[in-house]
């Protein structure tokens, strides 16, 4: 290798070695939006809190990426936010909470390499972030988890580990410990490093300085606590006796989650959590594809699309895609195979995420995420390469767990409706289900923004205008066999649950859960699957 090679290929190592790129899971309400903004002020990205959501108000309040956003004349600017923390570079992927939870959700996790749990810790493990966990299991995607309101009346912090542990099957490894919750919250005890770092209210616009009582014998405590110091290093010891300590190899492979606890609204213990995510959190990891592993450090460029977001207004058709880059270097106007069509084409003005730099950066590396434009020729799941014939496995379409019957007002656009929504399926903005037994179009979606997306995206780009009746279907599942006789039979036997979704495999709809139990114990050579590779 001459020494240009050697240099340019030493640069793409540090670069993909300071990389990390996570993402944060959490139920509604828990503080995900809040915590992000505390992120994004330690990474410099934003000056003072406050500029990222105004949420009473549904409205975004004007920062630099809301002028991005105006500038490109579509929503894609907090979807990604990149910064740099801790000497480490770091790509946070926003997952779509709330009213607009989605299926790009889930897909979202698996395009990173590690997350953040947020937990209420008045609340404890909630329905959504248990469902979250689920999708991160499917890659043994390493935790870290904030516990987060403190500042609030929690629950036992001993308690919180358990159900932790016990409801999502993840050992915790305390890395802080809450000294008092609510009015009386006084800071936490930084195991690892043996120091109390001391809670002040009202400093959460701005990243504070705080003050540092080192070891936990310090008479410093006792005059913190007024009294209830011994008590405190007796929690301790039992902690450090009851709990599991950090293990690496454990958290790399999503066995074991390191906790801190704070409170996003105080910013407070937000650090430390940043700390461990550069810390632990690994740098961008190798991915399957269908013929090999495709190493982050391999010089050609590589990467494939999770997600696909269309621009909700109607006079900008444009859609960005977003693309993780996987391998190599993307610069700019380069020529990439879009190994589906098996066409190359030329990246003119891909999209990055630079938070607070409005200047289209010039390149990006592996653990990056670029926002590719798309007139319709690109679908989730598709790889682009230098020119292997590559194909990203790992991007799955999840079951749905919302089910509607879709009508149309004209009968006599039925094609069209069916190529929009065939079109809309492969997008990644919904699924299509067609019964074999009858006519029906169902559309099935995680999250019931997604109906809402569809019908106005059929209206807006397939003219044709289409209601939604209830159905009684609950969930769907892929059905696979290695016996073909077997798929045969429960065709044969359960013909109105059977359905072809938009890539014309094979379903079963389930209008309940007993149902589904009973179709699996009686089709035991079946598998009933809850994710469909693309
Ligand atoms: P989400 O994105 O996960 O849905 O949660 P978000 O950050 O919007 O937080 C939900 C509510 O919890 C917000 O209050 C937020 O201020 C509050 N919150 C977040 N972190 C903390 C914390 O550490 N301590 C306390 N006490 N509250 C916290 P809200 O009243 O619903 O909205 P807002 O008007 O305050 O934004």
């Amino acid at each position: 290798m001459n020494q240009v090679a050697v240099a340019s290929d030493r640069k793409l190592s540090a670069e993909i070695a300071k990389r990390r790129t996570f993402a944060i899971i959490s139920h509604p309400d828990a503080g995900k939006t809040t915590i992000t903004e505390k992120v994004l002020l330690h990474g410099g990205a934003i000056q003072k809190a406050g500029t990222v959501k105004g949420k009473k108000s549904g409205q975004f309040a004007r920062s630099d990426w809301m002028q991005m956003e105006k500038d490109r004349g579509i929503s894609v600017t907090t979807s990604v936010m990149q910064f740099p923390y801790g000497g480490a570079l770091v790509n946070l992927l926003d997952t779509p909470g709330h009213e607009d939870f989605s299926e790009d959700t889930y897909r979202t996790l698996t395009a990173v390499d590690s997350c953040l749990m947020v937990i209420d810790s008045a609340k404890g493990v909630e329905e959504r972030t248990i469902k979250l966990m689920e999708v991160t299991r499917l890659r043994d995607t390493p935790i870290l988890t904030f516990m987060n309101k403190c500042d609030r009346d929690i629950r036992d912090p001993m308690e919180l580990l358990d159900e932790v542990e016990d409801v999502l099957n993840i050992r915790c490894a305390p890395i802080s410990w809450p000294i008092g919750s609510g009015k009386g919250f006084k800071g936490v005890y930084h195991l690892l490093r043996d120091e109390i770092i001391c809670y002040k209210s009202g400093l959460g616009h701005a990243v504070q300085e705080s003050r540092i009582i080192k070891g936990l014998d310090n008479p410093e405590l006792d005059k913190l606590m007024d009294g209830g110091a011994d008590a405190f290093r007796e929690e301790i010891e039992l902690l450090k006796g009851a709990s599991h300590e950090f293990d690496q190899a454990a958290f790399l492979a999503g066995e074991l989650t390191p906790v801190v606890f704070g409170t996003a609204l105080g910013n407070f213990g937000v650090d430390h959590m940043l700390d461990g995510l550069v810390k632990w959190a690994p740098a961008p990891q190798a991915r399957a594809t269908e013929s090999r592993t495709v190493e982050a450090s391999e010089t050609p460029f590589t990467g494939f699309v999770f997600k696909i977001q269309a621009n909700m207004d109607p006079m900008h058709r444009d859609r960005v895609a977003f693309l993780r880059v996987c391998s190599g270097r993307y610069e700019q106007s380069m020529k990439l195979h879009h190994v589906r069509l098996g066409k190359e084409v030329r990246i003119a003005d891909a999209v990055t995420f630079m938070a607070g730099d409005r200047e289209r950066a010039e390149e990006a590396f592996a653990g990056d995420i670029i926002g590719l434009h798309n007139h319709g020729t690109i679908q989730i799941g598709d790889t682009f390469t230098e020119g292997e014939k590559l194909k990203f496995t790992g991007i799955p379409n999840f079951a749905p767990e919302l089910f509607r019957r879709i009508l149309l007002r004209d009968p006599l656009k039925s094609k069209q409706l069916q190529k929009g929504l065939i079109q809309l399926s492969e997008e990644g903005a919904v699924q299509v289900f067609r019964p074999t037994k009858n006519n029906d179009l169902i559309v099935g979606a995680v999250g019931m923004l997604q109906f809402d997306v569809v019908v106005s995206r059929l209206k807006t780009e397939y003219k044709v205008e289409a209601v939604y009746e209830s159905i009684s279907v609950s969930t769907a599942r892929w059905l696979t066999s290695d016996d073909p006789k077997a798929l045969e039979e429960i065709k044969r036997k359960a013909p109105e649950n059977i359905a072809i979704d938009g890539s014309d495999s094979l379903t079963y709809l389930a209008p309940t859960r007993v149902n589904l139990q009973l179709a699996q114990e009686r089709h035991p050579k079946v598998e009933f699957r809850t994710t469909r590779e693309h």
